[in-house]
Formats: C-alpha cells, structure tokens, sequence
C-alpha cells in the first residue's frame, strides 16, 4: 500500500514541517490508483471534516455530503438516538450503505464520520474513486474542540479526553492509509481548505 504524505506527526503533539522525502506519495502514485472524481474527508471527530469540507466543496464547485446527515436524513433520527435506540451496529451498517452509495458521484466532497474509515471495506471503497484526505489533530486539542459538544455519543464519558486518547490510538492506523494527511492544528479552517484544495489539484493535474 503506498504510504501518505507526511504532513503530520500523530504520535506527538509537537508540530513539525513536512521533510523532504520522507514517506511521501508522489503524484504518480495517486494517479495510477483511481480516477479522481471525488474527495473524501476522514478523521477523528473534532477535527473540521464538516466546515472544511463545505468550503472545500464551495470553492472546487462540487456538491458537498456528510455522510452523519445523510444517515440522519435516511433515518429521520439523530445520530445519538440511532446510538441509543438501536445500537452502533446499525450506525455503522448505515455508514456502509451509504459508503457503497458514493461510487456513483462525481465532483463530490464527502465528509466521513470518525469512524467511518475503521472498517477497511469503506476505506477500500472510498478510494476506488476519491482522494481521501485525513484532517488530523493531536488528543488534546480535539478535546479543546469538542468539551462542550454533548451530540457525539462517543465521547460521553466523564473522561471525555481518555476516550479520545483510547479511541484516535485505536484508529490510527487506519487514518495512516490516507492518500493525504494534513495537520489542521494552529491553522484556520480556511487554511486547511486550501491545503485540501492544494493536494487535490495536484494529485488531479497527474492523473490527466
Ligand atoms: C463517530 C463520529 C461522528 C459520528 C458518530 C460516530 C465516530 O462523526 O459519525 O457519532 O465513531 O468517530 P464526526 O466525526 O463527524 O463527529
């Protein structure tokens, strides 16, 4: 599997530049992987895939989905009341369907819900035709983020920055198999669209 880029560095929270070189995927290699149709935004929560994707989308002129709001809109509940009354599982059958849904869009920008990506065939299936992008942020600034948020139902314990600590550990590797990782710590979200943008442009141009 090629490797991300390396714009980021998870298991600190010290901020470093890019070094050249190391652990890079060039140009070519994104192009010969899929047709780039498509961006998708993952990460853990806390991490903008929301606000930056809209801009992202705004800005690229593409259609823009969540995949939480689809799932909302499909249920017709929250997403803390699908967690409450019928269980995670459901959840993440639902973030399933609607992953083999994507396949068919074009010049789209899709936002992913954290834990979307941990299950491998959604990540296999998002890069079949979008470049996948992982937001990334360190522990402690995601609970500097999310403390006084109450809708996630995933981070609901006394201890909300442990269950941070536990679960972005747990998923690490899976935000590693991004195409591209981008560091959304001391940038502003409309720094980390542009760099989104920036990626994406590149890694089309390639491709073409
Ligand atoms: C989850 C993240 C949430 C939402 C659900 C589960 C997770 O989305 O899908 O609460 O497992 O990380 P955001 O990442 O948009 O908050």
């Amino acid at each position: 599997m090629a490797s991300p880029t390396a714009c980021w560095e998870p298991s600190s929270s010290k901020k470093t530049a890019c070094h050249d070189g190391s652990n890079r995927l060039s140009q070519q290699d994104v192009s010969t992987i899929r047709p780039l149709q498509n961006l998708a935004l993952i990460g853990f929560m806390g991490t903008g895939k929301s606000s930056v994707g809209q801009l992202v989308a705004e800005q690229l002129r593409f259609t823009f989905l969540d995949s939480d709001v689809m799932i909302e809109e499909r249920t017709g509940k929250a997403i803390s009341a699908i967690f409450e009354q019928d269980g995670e599982p459901v959840f993440r059958d639902w973030e399933r369907r609607i992953v083999g849904e994507l396949g068919a869009r074009t010049k789209t920008v899709i936002a992913t819900g954290g834990g979307l990506p941990a299950d491998e065939a959604n990540l296999a299936s998002l890069k079949t035709h979008a470049l996948v992008v992982c937001l990334w942020a360190s522990p402690e600034k995601i609970w500097e983020r999310v403390r006084h948020q109450t809708h996630r139902p995933l981070l609901q314990d006394a201890d909300t920055l442990a269950s941070i600590r536990r679960l972005l550990k747990l998923r690490e590797p899976c935000y590693r198999r991004a195409d591209v990782l981008v560091n959304t710590e001391m940038r502003s979200i409309r720094a980390v669209a542009q760099q989104v943008i920036h990626q994406f442009q590149m890694a089309r141009t390639a491709s073409r």
